[in-house]
């Protein structure tokens, strides 16, 4: 035994340890060199006592010193195996992670069925502002300032004072106040302006009602505004219009009824009533147990509104209407509070 037969059992032991593949092979690697028994260095070491006490002293802190080293790596080989397990290790039989997926509000839903039942009936749907100008609003649907209707649609005015000076100067018929709109229906004498004859339009978006809240009324909601003007338009095809449009949305049963109405902006103006689909007209508390419930304004376009679009009244007609978006989803799905669609509860959401 001397230095040389030392240096072959570490190369040896090297060229082993590089094929180790798991702890159990390293375990018996250890084995082979360190085990008490038979190991190959502690075999070296018992035979320590054969030699002479000068070749004792020699090599015998070498021996101790290639137990070290080999000690130090098979812990290194060790600690290397347990970390890479804790990395990858996977338990396939673990349940998976549920990840938490959102979807539309029923109001998002619907209204995208409502523009795509109106589109395939040729109307574009159009956007407007939230914060209008009290022209649009109500003076350009002939409601102006005096007319007692301001109070059925009153809101929350915005005050500017800047703007209104400098609109003033410019003559800008928009120098009156900006406020939060109240209907959708702002937006007529806007498209008549902008758009040519035949005109065939809805526009659905958020409005604003300074209102004392309850089961069925909100300080915001959905509008949806139908605008149609063209030559020889006449009730009758308002009438089939919304026909088709709720059978669409709501199903073959539903049945409508008109009566008549009042709104400025409409000569003649009707009311549209659905039948309610919640007691299927046995009479329930969302129908106030008249097996009706009311759904939307409509009418014919005055001729004043005609006039403010640019429009001559004796040449052409038009029909408007106008409903909640938040009502029609009510009667879909048997809601019975409208304030559940912007109370922020997950538990009313995830119905849906
Ligand atoms: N804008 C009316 C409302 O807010 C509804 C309506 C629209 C009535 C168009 C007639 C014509 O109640």
């Amino acid at each position: 035994m001397n230095t040389q037969t030392l240096q072959t059992l570490a190369q040896q032991f090297r060229a082993d340890l590089t094929t180790v593949t798991s702890a159990d092979e390293l375990r018996e690697l250890e084995i082979r060199y360190l085990g008490r028994k038979q190991g190959l260095v502690t075999e070296l070491l018992r035979k320590l006592k054969d030699l002479s006490i000068e070749q004792r002293k020699k090599i015998g802190p070498q021996i101790q010193q290639l137990k070290v080293e080999i000690t130090a790596e098979i812990e290194n080989t060790e600690s290397q195996i347990l970390n890479f397990r804790s990395q990858i290790s996977v338990d396939v039989t673990l349940p998976g992670e549920k990840i938490p997926v959102g979807h539309y509000c029923p109001l998002t839903t619907i209204r995208r069925q409502a523009e795509d039942v109106f589109r395939s009936m040729g109307f574009m749907v159009i956007d407007g502002p939230e914060l209008e100008s009290e022209y649009y609003n109500f003076e350009a649907v002939n409601i102006p300032a005096w007319h007692p209707a301001r109070e059925m649609w009153d809101t929350f005015y915005v005050r500017d004072p800047e703007r209104d000076k400098e609109m003033k100067r410019q003559g800008d018929e928009e120098s009156n106040r900006l406020l939060l709109r109240t209907h959708t229906s702002a937006m007529q004498v806007r498209i008549m302006r902008e758009f040519p004859l035949p005109i065939k339009a809805i526009v659905p978006g958020t409005v604003y009602r300074n209102e004392a809240t309850d089961a069925r009324h909100e300080k915001a909601f959905l509008n949806v505004e139908g605008l149609l003007v063209g030559k020889g338009i006449s009730l009758q095809h308002l009438i089939s219009v919304n026909r088709v449009f709720l059978k669409k949305v709501l199903g073959d049963d539903v049945q409508v009824r008109f009566r008549p109405g009042y709104f400025p902006f409409t000569e003649p103006s009707l009311e549209l009533d659905i039948s309610c689909l919640i007691c299927k007209q046995t009479g329930c508390s969302v129908c106030k147990k008249t097996g009706w419930l009311e759904y939307m304004g409509a009418g014919m376009v005055h001729p004043n509104v005609l006039r403010a679009g640019g429009i001559d009244p004796k040449k052409y007609t038009g029909f408007a209407f106008g409903f909640g978006l938040d009502r029609l989803v009510m009667l879909k799905y048997g809601v019975d509070d409208v304030r559940l669609f912007r109370s922020q509860d997950l538990r009313f959401i995830q119905q849906f």
